[in-house]
């Protein structure tokens, strides 16, 4: 029996842990920072209601094989101490999150430990502390090395499209480039669609291209189309859709601001590549909620 903690039971981990816990091989802990008595996920194949320890206090954690880390990329550091108390000999790490630096944030915190980077796009919500709402099916991809097939393996029972990948630099950062052009719409609060013309567009084509060049340096494969059709998708959306960085600006909660846009222009600058559009809209995102809301 594989013993598993979930430290993030939100929308994205709380989803995942009620599919593992789903399955009778596995041994899943809750790790959160507001507690509740039971996981309840609404997903398209139905309620998953399901009865698990959860935590709230890393002093009561023990080792487990594999940890799921699921927060929001800011509150990273916040969960050193439920690592310390969670890793040991032979634990894995499972980074759940979105941007590209899954390894060299974790690196940091736990130097050392196995860090398994997850790219996930499966779409999910927060109705309530221990209840979330996966609204499609998804994916999930991680590297292909030494834990790509154990890792896979944790979701066989699991209706996901769950792929250990040889090519998870690529697929991450096409996934960013389609995280990029949402801090547009996060500024503005409308979706692009509506209120598309020339120069929104060249915005857009500024942010996604800028990502895709930075990621072509950092050795990821962005085909041309991939941007064109992102560009696309976006000329075409409708009203309300929103991101979940619009979705954390709307609710006055802090925003991957950092991850999804301040890392192209780190990178960028790293690799001589100019990225003013992604400056740009970091500069203005972080001026434009409370100043905690901001990181
Ligand atoms: N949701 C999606 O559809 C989706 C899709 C793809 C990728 N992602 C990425 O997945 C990551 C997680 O996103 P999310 O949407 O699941 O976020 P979320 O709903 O905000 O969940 C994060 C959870 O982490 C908890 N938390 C924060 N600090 C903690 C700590 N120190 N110890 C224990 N728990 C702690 C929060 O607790 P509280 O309940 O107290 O706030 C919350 O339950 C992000 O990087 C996001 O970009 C999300």
């Amino acid at each position: 029996m594989a013993k598993i903690a979930v430290v993030g039971p939100g929308a994205l981990g709380g989803t995942l842990a009620a599919w593992l816990a789903n399955d009778a091989r596995h041994d899943v802990t809750l790790c959160a920072r507001t507690g509740f008595d039971r996981l309840i996920a609404e997903t398209p194949e139905g309620v998953l209601n399901v009865s698990l320890t959860v935590l709230t206090d890393p002093v009561k954690a023990t080792p487990v094989d594999w940890v799921f880390v699921a927060v929001k990329t800011y509150d990273s550091a916040a969960t050193l101490p439920w690592l310390e108390k969670l890793a040991g000999e032979g634990t894995r790490i499972a980074v759940v999150q979105n941007g590209v630096e899954h390894v060299a944030r974790f690196n940091e915190l736990m130097p050392g430990r196995e860090i398994v980077p997850v790219v996930v796009d499966l779409p999910a919500g927060r109705k309530a502390p221990g209840h979330v709402l996966q609204n499609a099916i998804g994916w999930i991809v991680v590297p292909d090395g030494p834990h790509g097939a154990d890792f896979v393996d944790l979701f066989a029972d699991a209706p996901m499209d769950v792929q250990a990948v040889s090519n998870w630099t690529s697929r991450a950062w096409q996934k960013l480039c389609l995280n990029c052009v949402g801090a547009f719409s996060t500024l503005t609060m409308r979706s692009t669609g509506p209120v598309w013309n020339e120069d929104v567009e060249r915005m857009l084509r500024g942010l996604v291209t800028e990502c895709a060049e930075v990621g072509r340096a950092e050795g990821a494969d962005i085909p041309d189309e991939l941007v064109e059709g992102l560009i696309e998708r976006e000329r075409n959306s409708a009203e309300g859709v929103g991101n979940s960085l619009y979705t954390d600006r709307l609710n006055g909660r802090p925003m991957e601001i950092d991850a999804r846009n301040g890392v192209i222009v780190r990178l960028g600058a790293k690799h001589g590549i100019p990225t003013p559009m992604n400056q740009l809209f970091v500069t203005l995102l972080n001026a434009s909620g409370s100043p905690w809301a901001t990181k």
